[in-house]
C-alpha cells in the first residue's frame, strides 16, 4: 500500500446500543482503510447519558473546539431512559449539528437486494433516492416560548425559521448532488406551500432562481403530505428530494421503512466546507443494549458515507458492495434486532471480511 492520507476521526458511541454498533462500524471502516491504503486516527469521546448522569455535563465547549480540528465525526446514538427527552438530543446531537454548521442532513434511501420491506411489487430498481434535509434551521432553531404556562390559557410557539441563506445553500447542495448523482436528474422540492405560503414561497422562489445554474436538472415541487403517499405508491418517481428540517425528519423515518427499516438507514450531517458527522438515523434502542443483537448495518453504511465524504470513494463503494453481498446472498437473515442469524459484532466481522476480500 502506498502512503495514503491519515484522517482524524472523533468517535462518539453515545448511549444504549451506540457502543456495540460503533464498534462493528469501526471494524468495517478500518478494514476499508487497510485495504485502500489510508489511515484512521481515532479520538474517543464518552458524551451521552451516563456521563451526564454522573457529571451533569452534556457537551463542554472545549469539545466543540476539538471537533473543529477533526476530519470527521462518527456517532452512534444519543438518548437515555433516565434522562428527560430533549436534553441529550438538544445539547449533544443538535448542538454539534448547529455549532459545526452541518447544514445538510443527507439521507440516502436505497433498497438493497434480499432485504425484506413492506412495499408490495417494489424492488431495488424502484427504491433508490436521496433526501437532502436542511439541518440547521426550521422548527429546530429553538426560537419560541410559552406564556401562561400550566393554565387553561397557555400559549406555546415554536417558530419555523427559514433564512434565504440557509434555504439557498441547502437547495444549491441538492442541485449539485442531483447533477453528480447523474441518475434521473430531478430535484423535487418538498414543502407545504399551499398552507405555509411564506416559507413555501421562499423555498420555491429560491429553487427556481438556482435552477438557472443547473440547466440539466429538472426541478419539481411536491407537497409533503402527497410526498408521503408517493414514497409508498411510486417511490421510483424520486431522485433527489430537498426539504426543511422537520419535514425531512419525518419523511426519512417513513423512507427508512421502505428500505428495510431503521437497521439499515444511514445519514450524514454534512458541512461541505467543514467537519461533518455520520450516524445511523435510528436512536439508542435502550432495550437492546448490551445484548449483541442490534443491527449495525445503518452504522456501517454511515461509515461508508463518511469515507465517501473524506474523498475515499473506492473504500465507500467497497463497503456498500459488502452490505449488498451480506443482504443479497442471504448471509444476514433479517435486519431486525435478534433475528439477523448472528450478533452485532459478528455482522461487523463479516462485513470487514467482505471489504478485505472484495
Ligand atoms: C434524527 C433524530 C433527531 C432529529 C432527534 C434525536 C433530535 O430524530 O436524527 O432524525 O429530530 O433530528
Ligand atoms: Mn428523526
Amino acid at each position: 500500500m502506498g502512503a495514503g492520507k491519515t484522517y482524524k476521526i472523533g468517535v462518539i458511541p453515545g448511549d444504549g446500543i451506540g457502543a456495540e454498533i460503533i464498534s462493528a462500524g469501526m471494524k468495517v471502516v478500518r478494514a476499508a482503510s487497510e485495504k485502500f491504503g489510508f489511515s484512521l486516527e481515532t479520538v474517543d469521546y464518552d458524551f451521552g447519558g451516563d456521563r451526564y448522569l454522573k457529571t451533569g455535563e452534556t457537551l463542554p465547549d472545549s469539545a466543540i473546539t476539538e471537533f473543529r480540528k477533526l476530519d470527521s465525526i462518527y456517532l452512534g446514538a444519543v438518548g437515555h431512559p433516565d434522562v428527560a427527552p430533549g436534553i441529550l438530543e438538544k445539547e449533544i446531537l443538535l448542538r454539534i449539528r448547529f455549532e459545526l454548521d452541518q447544514y445538510i442532513n443527507l439521507r440516502p434511501v436505497k433498497l438493497y437486494p434480499g432485504v425484506w420491506h413492506p412495499l408490495k411489487d417494489k424492488g431495488p430498481e424502484h427504491i433508490d433516492y436521496v433526501v437532502v434535509r436542511e439541518n440547521t434551521e426550521g422548527a429546530y432553531s429553538g426560537i419560541g416560548g410559552s406564556v401562561k404556562k400550566g393554565t387553561k390559557d397557555e400559549i406555546a410557539t415554536q417558530l419555523d425559521v427559514n433564512t434565504r441563506k440557509g434555504v439557498e445553500r441547502c437547495i444549491r447542495y441538492a442541485f449539485k448532488y442531483a447533477a453528480k448523482r447523474n441518475k434521473r436528474k430531478t430535484l423535487t422540492v418538498v414543502d407545504k406551500a399551499n398552507v405555509l405560503t411564506h416559507s413555501g414561497d421562499l423555498w420555491r422562489r429560491t429553487a427556481r432562481e438556482l435552477s438557472g445554474e443547473f440547466p440539466n436538472i429538472k426541478l419539481d415541487f411536491a407537497f409533503v403530505d402527497a410526498t408521503c403517499m408517493w414514497m409508498v405508491k411510486n417511490p421510483e418517481w424520486f431522485d433527489v428530494l430537498v426539504t426543511n428540517n422537520m419535514f425531512g425528519d419525518i419523511i426519512t423515518d417513513l423512507a427508512a421503512m421502505t428500505q428495510g427499516g431503521l437497521g439499515i438507514a444511514a445519514g450524514g450531517n454534512i458541512n461541505p466546507e467543514g467537519v461533518s458527522m455520520f450516524e445511523p438515523i435510528h436512536g439508542s434502542a435502550p432495550k437492546y443494549t448490551g445484548k449483541n443483537i442490534a443491527c449495525p448495518i445503518a452504522t456501517i453504511s454511515a461509515g461508508g458515507m463518511m469515507l465517501e465524504t473524506l474523498g475515499e470513494g473506492k473504500a465507500a463503494a467497497a463497503i456498500e458492495k459488502a452490505v449488498i453481498k451480506a443482504t443479497g446472498e442471504g448471509f444476514i437473515k433479517s435486519l431486525e434486532a435478534g433475528k439477523m442469524g448472528m450478533g452485532t459484532s459478528e455482522v461487523g466481522d463479516l462485513l470487514a471480511k467482505f471489504v478485505k476480500e472484495g
